[in-house]
């Protein structure tokens, strides 16, 4: 047999590109979009020019941020074959799989999709996962698809395409600010398979329709769900007790911990102090959930605190995003349309410096076994 190797498992501290596009300073608990820090941009900046710093590496002068509103906006409508198999498919599908299939229908159906321009395309998937995300929510709950509105910006025309409500400028800000803290993340597992996808020469299409079932899982951006379901478990115990069983029972405090981050994650700091101000305008029950959220961190953190694991962005996204509005089964979709620009940047940036994503493993199976006809085994 060859010398073992050394093995990453997980790829853990493997370098395999060179990158401009994020920082996550995983020591210090900072985050850098194309050298700005989040705290900054989640102040200052919005979705839309966030979408354009990771697409073209620097911050839009206005005109070219109305062209790329303008863009955003005129390929927001869907088409009936996609709005169709957001209404015909099992009533039971979930809501990731859905925008799974959507968007590998728009691929599929996109004249340009295997031979246009990926920064035009990427245009395209950030507005129409937007729309697809908002179809879902609308026809999961009453059958009917709200037409988008071009007069509206991204984030507003998001929220009104859920209901065919337009909502309040605090809503929206508070929504926008949101989508911005998710928008990118580094060489996570999302973006790392449609890396992986895109350096077969596959499409942008097919490798974020790869970056969306990614996602789905409850380590990576299903931790959203999973936090806020834990939360309402533990919502009338005491707070101490609760996360003692859950650690001596060998299981996981949803929303905590992070392969890079051994400190708070900058996301989740900010996101709680929105929590807070949102709270001024929540109902009764999204209240109730925000303090047993309080309680299990404060209780959590006494007992992970000491070996690095805080809180991640999940843990108090769900409670934000009650205070909006958004459903359950919506978050990771919600996720998934805000990290749409940070996906795209990351298979264009690859795609420049191509080569096939083809590792190695360590093999230690038999070689040389006899083949025995299938009546004699
Ligand atoms: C995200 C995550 C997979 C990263 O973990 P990682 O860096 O790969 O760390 P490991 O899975 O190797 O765990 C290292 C140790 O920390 C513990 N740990 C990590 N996250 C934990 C958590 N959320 N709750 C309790 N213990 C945790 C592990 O049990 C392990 O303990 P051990 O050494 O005694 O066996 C992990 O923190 C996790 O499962 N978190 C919960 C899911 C989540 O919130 N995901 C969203 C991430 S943004």
């Amino acid at each position: 047999m060859d010398e073992k190797p050394k093995i990453n498992q997980g790829l853990e501290g493997v370098y395999f590109m060179e990158s401009e596009i994020c920082k996550v300073d995983g020591k210090a608990g900072k985050l850098y979009y194309y050298g700005y820090d989040i705290g900054e941009l989640a102040k200052h900046s919005n979705f839309e020019e966030v979408s354009y710093l990771l697409l073209h590496g620097k911050l839009p002068k206005q005109k070219e941020l109305a062209v790329f509103k303008e863009a955003l906006a005129s390929n927001r409508e869907l088409s009936e074959d996609v709005i169709n198999l957001i209404k015909r498919i099992p009533k039971k599908t979930k809501p990731m799989h859905t925008l799974s299939v959507a968007m590998d229908l728009i691929g599929a159906t996109e004249k340009n999709a295997e031979n246009g321009s990926m920064e035009e395309a990427s245009v395209r998937i950030i507005s129409k996962m937007a729309s697809v995300v908002g179809a879902i929510g609308s026809i999961r709950n009453t059958g009917k698809y709200n037409p988008p509105d071009e007069t509206l910006s991204h984030t507003e025309n998001f929220l009104y395409m859920l209901d065919g409500e337009k909502k309040k400028k605090d809503v929206v800000a508070l929504t926008d600010t949101m989508l911005l803290l998710h928008a990118e993340h580094s060489s996570n597992a999302s973006t790392f398979s449609g890396i992986v996808t895109i350096s077969t020469m596959s499409d942008i299409y097919s490798a974020t329709v790869s970056a969306i079932n990614t996602l789905k899982g409850p380590l990576h951006g299903g931790a959203d769900e999973a936090a806020l379901k834990m939360i309402k478990d533990g919502m009338d115990k005491d707070p101490d007790k609760y996360i003692n069983g859950i650690i001596s029972s060998g299981g996981r405090i949803m929303g905590f911990g992070h392969r890079v981050y051994k400190t708070y994650d900058p996301r989740a700091t900010i996101i709680k102090e929105q929590l807070k101000k949102a709270l001024r305008n929540a109902n009764k029950e999204t209240k109730k959930i925000a303090d047993a959220a309080f309680g299990i961190e404060e209780a959590a953190i006494k007992v992970t605190g000491k070996k690095g694991i805080w809180p991640n962005v999940d843990f108090f996204s769900g409670p934000v995003y009650s205070c909006i509005g958004i459903e359950e089964g919506l978050f990771t979709p919600v996720f998934a349309l805000s990290r749409a620009p940070g996906w795209c940047s990351h298979i264009i940036e690859y795609s420049r410096n191509n080569r096939l994503i083809r590792p190695t493993v360590y093999y230690t199976g038999a070689v040389g076994k006899k083949y025995v006809e299938i009546g004699n085994r």
